[in-house]
């Protein structure tokens, strides 16, 4: 298994993660539409990856990416060329004249270089396309001989959000109307699902649309961090090759150090006892694993981080919103857990009492904060998103 910092993994690369993915067949097998919900850098992308490389029977799957995507056209017009572009569809050994003449019509207007062996392509440019008409009915008219096109849709929600920010609230609405159509369309009923998936919650995103009955109709699933256990073998596994002496012990309390373990944050600690490794060989005790674990906070590790707060920025409105965001996260930084009482002085302060709610919630949704057991107050996540935003941000 190779340390790949940053990048989606596949392959023999992807740590298992039973658990998940057995929760996530079984609901697929169930026939819903699926939402995987997990805040930045969870490993979305990297599940849904090794779904497509090892579908159960009777499955295939296509996977789209839409986070540049802030159209309804767009949106669509990509989902119909990664379908027509999937091995599932150019192997197809049924095909109706109907569904020759849509994903004819489609190719022509998707600017995709591919031969598909059935298509020919008209020159009659007929019809203006709607492509969400065109691509509905190319989802009615497949037949996969009683396999399941499952169609994962990475960064849905950063769509719905770009739709948002460039065509306003009614156009936003209109896009989660017309996917819900969709999957309530009968005819594509045990032959097409949806798995989606996005790095910003889409429940507060659709509380501030008032439109959260457009998407009531998913069924959600938490990707959960890993286990204190899973981490650790992660950690071993990552390690394997380097001839690193290090015992459990040491791993574990390195471990215990990052407390909210996603799979990201192992591997950046796994690239620095590498790296202190390299300078003071073995064994890593420690001592060397703790300066590993300072060393995460190094300038060169800076990108990775930028990454989570570049999506706060573009995210909040400039002024009072952005300024209460960064005074509750300063505050958070202190050992103390900041009150709830506290979090709505500021929302006092900053004249946002109308809508700080939804702000904090987002956070929550983003990975930055969690209540505390008696649901008082707000602590941050991640002992190394805590240091960072100390370090460069506060
Ligand atoms: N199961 C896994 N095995 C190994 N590495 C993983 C696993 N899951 C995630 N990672 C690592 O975590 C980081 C984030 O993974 P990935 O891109 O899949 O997450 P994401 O939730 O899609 O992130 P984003 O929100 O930025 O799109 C990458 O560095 C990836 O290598
Ligand atoms: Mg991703």
């Amino acid at each position: 298994m190779r340390n790949i910092i940053g990048q989606a993994v596949s392959g023999n690369d992807f740590f298992e993660r039973p658990q998940i993915v057995r929760k996530i067949r079984r609901s697929i097998r169930a026939g819903n539409w699926i939402y995987l919900s997990a805040p930045r850098r969870v490993g979305k992308t990297s599940i849904m990856n090794h779904l497509q490389e090892n579908p159960e029977d009777n499955q295939q799957f296509v996977y789209a990416i839409t986070q540049s995507i802030d159209s309804v056209d767009g949106f669509y017009k990509e989902l119909a060329k990664q379908v027509i572009d999937s091995p599932a569809f150019r192997t197809m050994s049924k095909v109706s004249d109907t569904l020759k003449k849509v994903a004819g019509g489609l190719l022509q207007r998707i600017n995709l270089k591919v031969s598909v062996p059935f298509l020919e392509i008209s020159l009659d440019k007929g019809e203006p396309i709607n492509f969400q008409t065109d691509f509905e009915k190319l989802l009615e008219e497949i037949d996969l001989n009683g396999d399941r096109l499952i169609i994962m849709v990475d960064e849905f929600t950063e769509t719905v959000d770009n739709i948002l920010h460039k065509h306003g609230n009614q156009e936003a609405r209109r896009f989660l109307q017309l996917f819900r159509e969709l999957t309530h369309n009968r005819k594509l009923t045990g032959k097409v699902q949806f798995l989606l998936t996005g790095s910003i919650g889409l429940q507060p995103l659709v509380k501030k649309l008032d439109a959260s009955d457009l998407v009531n109709q998913l069924q959600y699933i938490d990707i959960p961090a890993l286990t204190v256990d899973e981490a650790c073998q992660l950690f071993r596994q990552l390690i394997k090759q380097e001839g690193i002496d290090i015992d459990d012990e040491t791993i574990l309390f390195i471990i215990q150090k990052i407390d909210w373990l996603m799979p990201f944050h192992v591997q950046l600690l796994v690239q620095e006892v590498i790296d202190v490794f390299e300078s003071s060989g073995n064994p890593i005790d420690q001592a060397k694993a703790n300066k590993a674990y300072e060393q995460v906070f190094h300038q060169r590790n800076k990108i990775y981080f930028e990454q989570y707060y570049e999506r706060l920025k573009k995210r909040l409105e400039p002024g009072a919103e952005y300024q209460f965001v960064h005074d509750i996260l300063n505050r958070s930084t202190a050992d103390e857990p900041l009150e709830k009482a506290v979090v709505h002085d500021l929302a006092v302060k900053h004249e946002i009492t109308d809508r700080y709610k939804a702000i904090v919630e987002s956070l929550e949704y983003d990975g930055y904060l969690h209540q505390t057991a008696d649901n008082t107050a707000y602590r941050f996540n991640s002992s190394i998103l805590k240091t960072w935003w100390k370090k460069y941000v506060c």
